[in-house]
């Protein structure tokens, strides 16, 4: 229970929304209820989940604990920090009041983003939604042992649960979304960072994987926003044998295809490879 002091800000107001009715949430510790008594309750670790059993395909949506435990290995090894410099940069530009705002990461795992986000941006309100139920166990856990505020939801990205234009900036890193769902939840000025792979994203290990590498094309503008511009950011990536690059192979879907004898290969030793993520930057249109 004690833990949960450390997040006196959940109490109301709220921008959270209930996912039954969409009335306004009123958050308490323990809890968040609507008008029409739909009641969510709060986990120990302090995130919601706003995902009804009805909204939901599968047991356990999502990515698998083994993928999201893979990527917190990878991520903290510091592997993808270029590509988070690059991000932040971006959102510096984008940002018109770097002293405050709500910033969304839809899709945010394990939570590496946007724990870093909240160091990045004290004064803005971090929240993150994940339709898997362990990735926001362990992003809410994290976040809570290193002291930061984090709203944390276990949500679909299709049925935000946020008011109308309640948020600031979101970003969407290797995620699913839903247009209409983008647009409602941001304000006026809104911005969204899109980041996918780059065509020599892990080339290296695509090329041992598929026979023909496939074009990447830019993603489509989402509908109802203006597209403000891209960048790329590229690197060399160097993994050593054993962990690390074990942790890689389970969190890249594409190398699951990949035999035994070669996935025991590379595990012994190690890789060389490339890095290459693109980022799409759009606003709300006026
Ligand atoms: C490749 S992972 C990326 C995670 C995180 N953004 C990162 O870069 O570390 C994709 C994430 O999207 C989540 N996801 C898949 N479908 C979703 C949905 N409909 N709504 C919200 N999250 C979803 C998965 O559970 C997974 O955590
Ligand atoms: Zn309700």
């Amino acid at each position: 229970m004690t833990c949960l002091m450390v997040y006196p800000s959940f109490v109301s107001p709220s921008i959270f929304r209930c996912p039954i009715c969409s009335l306004p949430l009123t958050e308490a510790t323990t809890q968040a209820v609507c008008a029409n008594q739909h009641q969510f309750d709060r986990a120990r670790e302090g995130y919601l989940n706003l995902l009804p059993v009805q909204h939901k395909h599968s047991k356990e949506p999502g990515d698998a604990k083994v993928q999201l435990q893979a990527r917190r290995h990878f991520l903290q090894a510091g592997y993808f920090d270029g590509m988070l410099s690059h991000l932040f940069s971006r959102i510096h530009e984008l940002l018109s009041d770097s002293d405050g705002g709500r910033l969304l990461d839809i899709g945010c795992g394990e939570g590496h983003f946007s724990l870093a986000m909240a160091k990045e941006f004290p004064a803005c309100a971090i929240y993150g939604v994940d339709i898997a139920k362990s990735g926001v166990r362990m992003a809410a856990r994290a976040a809570q042992v290193a002291g930061q505020a984090i709203r944390y939801a276990v949500a679909s990205s299709y049925a935000l649960p946020f008011e109308d234009a309640s948020i600031d900036l979101v970003t969407r890193i290797y995620a699913p979304s839903k247009d209409e769902e983008l647009r409602r939840v941001l304000n006026a000025n809104g911005c969204l960072i899109v980041v996918v792979p780059g065509v020599n994203h892990l080339i290296g290990l695509r090329r041992r994987v598929y026979a023909d590498i496939r074009d990447h094309k830019p993603p489509p503008t989402p509908s109802g926003f203006e597209y403000l511009g891209h960048s790329d950011y590229q690197a060399g990536l160097t993994v050593p044998a054993g962990s690390d690059t074990a942790a890689l192979l389970a969190m890249t879907p594409f190398s699951w295809r990949m035999g035994s004898i070669l996935r025991q290969q590379l595990e012994r030793d190690g890789l060389e490879d490339r890095l290459h993520f693109e980022l799409y930057s759009y606003r709300v249109c006026s």
